[in-house]
């Protein structure tokens, strides 16, 4: 096993040569006839995201024996334009004041404007991975469709204790693995894997992005300023996380009663009787178990590949998004 440093280095790369292509890209588009509108969404591009996405869509198109890095860097674009568009109206919604780590779109440029650049971002993604074949594009469309069909869902759950476990995983499976799913999907199927191989490429982004939206929906609750939000952000906006929803289902009578006042009319005064109650059911606990069983499905689906030091780097971002939730 190599040290992890190795595998930082790897990823590293990667993500170094994601960086400089977005950089040109947003550097073209600012020069041509949308220029102005790059000029505000750079604000967000540029921030300083994570990169997961694109770094998996170039792990995987690897992993499933692509060789040219600079064929699978459109679709690598494509799908961290198309995540940074739903983050910018996903912030109008969420009525969110940071992103990345600075002001967002809708606060420093008004709602209208983040509108159009969101719309901008949805369009110049898909420019990116209309390059790619009729298979590829529709499964680019299919998972943007399903987004959007979740932010509903998630919509009409708002404040509603009777959630289940059943929606949220809809409602999470549409937001976040589905574009997880797709990317890793899509990159094996550029490489020229078989369907088969590729469906299973895309079980492990899928595995991967259940765990990945849990811990963050985690995070929320246990305060972490990576966030770059106030803790409990989505308690405020009425979103019914499944640490909630577990508490909801377990208690009973009056602290039954009490927790569905706080969650209703929750503000950051009732911060510490909230987590005790969370903590009371074991409901942070029983989130994060579920982020170790994903994890282990989106690993057993990894050590179905080849070993190689591709596999081991991807082996340990798996694990780092467990780290995230410590
Ligand atoms: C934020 O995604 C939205 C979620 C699915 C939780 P990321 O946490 O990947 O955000 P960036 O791209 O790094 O900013
Ligand atoms: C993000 O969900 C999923 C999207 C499709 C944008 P969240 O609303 O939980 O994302 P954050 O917490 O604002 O990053
Ligand atoms: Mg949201
Ligand atoms: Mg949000
Ligand atoms: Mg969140």
């Amino acid at each position: 096993m190599q040290s992890s440093d190795t595998h930082s280095t790897l990823l590293d790369e990667r993500r170094e040569m994601f960086e400089a292509a977005l950089e040109k890209h947003v550097a073209d588009a600012e020069a041509g006839p949308s220029g102005a509108v790059m000029e505000l969404a750079k604000h967000v591009l540029l921030a300083g995201g994570k990169r997961w996405r694109p770094v998996l869509v170039m792990l995987a198109y690897e992993l499933a024996g692509g060789e040219n890095d600079e064929d699978i860097m459109p679709l690598a674009l494509a799908f961290e334009l198309i995540h940074t568009a739903t983050l910018v109206h996903d912030d109008i919604n969420d009525n969110a004041k940071l992103r990345r780590g600075a002001v967002t779109l809708h606060e420093r440029f008004g709602s209208v404007k983040a509108i159009v650049v969101g719309d901008y971002l949805f369009v110049e993604g898909f420019a990116l991975g209309g390059r790619f074949s009729q298979r590829i594009v529709g499964l680019i469309a299919d998972c943007c469709a399903r987004i959007a069909a979740a932010e509903l869902k998630q919509l009409e759950h708002v404040g509603d204790l009777g959630t289940t476990p059943e929606d949220y995983y809809a409602i999470i499976e549409g937001k976040t693995a589905g574009p997880f799913a797709a990317g890793c999907r899509a990159a094996a199927v550029v490489a020229g894997a078989d369907e088969q191989t590729a469906a299973r490429m895309g079980s492990f982004g899928l595995e991967l992005g259940l765990a990945f939206q849990i811990v963050d929906d985690l995070l929320d609750l246990l305060g972490d300023e990576r966030m770059g939000k106030p803790r409990g952000a989505d308690v405020l906006e009425g979103k019914m996380t499944l640490p909630l929803i577990h508490a909801l289902t377990l208690s009973h009578g009056d602290s039954r009663r009490r927790l569905g006042e706080l969650i209703s009319e929750f503000n950051d005064g009732v911060w510490e009787e909230l987590i005790e109650l969370l903590e009371r059911s074991g409901s942070l606990e029983y989130a994060s178990v579920l982020v170790n069983n994903h994890l282990t499905r989106a690993l057993d689906s990894l050590l179905t590949f080849p070993e190689s030091e591709l596999r081991d780097a991807l082996e340990w971002l798996t694990r780092q998004v467990m780290e995230r939730n410590e």
